[in-house]
């Protein structure tokens, strides 16, 4: 009786767990296809985002040397390709942007990215990046679905190319159909889904670098509570056969 409930228990908290874990991210978009154990995805991405966001974005709770260390880049590939903003390994991550600046130049600081892909979801990072659309309007020059107004440029245009926002209108209001590339840019768009992932991967790794080793463990917690459990079944028989 008692293993059956256990049991059933175990199966409805195993059912559960995924439900809880993609109830943080956004519902209705496309998950972002990274995968945090590919070390050469993070490698790659660790160098897309030194190069392309770290001139604006800092990562203030993430150090060189520690992202050096998980991801097996070596101490003079670190200096070499990574470290632009930083003097010593064991420095965070900051942008060399200045707050003053920030606030003349985009009207707002760039958000610190450590986090983001906690407070944001993968999917919507991938969405965010995939979305920057052409908008003469703006003074960027360009507009975001997935932020409408953000004041954030268009930082990858060379790699992705420039695509217009298609919009068909529905009960009076523009809703958002398509997107069309109109100028290409460096990087074919299957290669542009690639350079997100990586970059997104390295979001996500930041936000907790220690995630793959935590599930590693817990399978082995897991396991543990289960041979555990025989065991505590076992003693539970062995002390009630001499009570009957
Ligand atoms: C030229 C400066 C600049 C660069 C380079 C830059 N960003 Fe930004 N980013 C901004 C600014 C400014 C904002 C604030 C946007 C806003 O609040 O409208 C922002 C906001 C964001 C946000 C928050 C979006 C949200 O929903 O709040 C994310 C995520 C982001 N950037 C990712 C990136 C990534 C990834 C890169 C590198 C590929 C990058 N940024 C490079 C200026 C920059």
């Amino acid at each position: 009786m008692f293993i059956k409930k256990f049991a059933q228990a175990l199966v409805a908290t195993a059912l559960l767990l995924p439900a809880f874990a993609q109830a943080n991210e956004g519902a209705s978009l496309p998950p972002a296809g990274n995968d945090i154990r590919n070390e050469a995805s993070l490698q790659r991405g660790a160098r897309n985002f030194m190069n392309y966001c770290s001139g604006c974005h800092s990562a203030k709770y993430v150090r060189y040397n520690r992202v050096a260390a998980d991801l097996h880049i070596g101490a003079a590939e670190l200096k070499k390709n990574l470290m632009f903003t930083s003097e010593k390994p064991a420095d965070t991550i900051v942008s060399a942007l200045a707050a003053a600046d920030a606030k003349k130049w985009f009207g707002t600081m760039p958000p610190d990215l450590s986090l983001i892909a906690r407070s944001r979801g993968t999917p919507y990072l991938s969405a965010f990046l995939h979305s920057f659309y052409r908008d003469p309007s703006r003074p960027t020059g360009v507009n975001n679905t997935m932020l409408p107004g953000t004041a954030m440029p268009h930082v990858l245009s060379v790699l992705q190319g420039v695509q217009n926002a298609v919009f068909k209108t529905e009960d009076g209001k523009p809703e958002f159909e398509k997107f069309e590339l109109i100028d290409k840019g460096s990087l074919t768009p299957e290669q542009y889904d690639e350079f997100v992932r990586d970059t997104v991967n390295f979001l996500e790794y930041m936000g907790e670098p220690i995630q793959a080793q935590r599930e590693d463990l817990g399978i082995w917690v897991m396991l543990f509570l289960l041979v555990f459990a025989g065991f505590a079944y076992l003693l539970y028989k062995e002390y009630w056969r001499v009570v009957h």
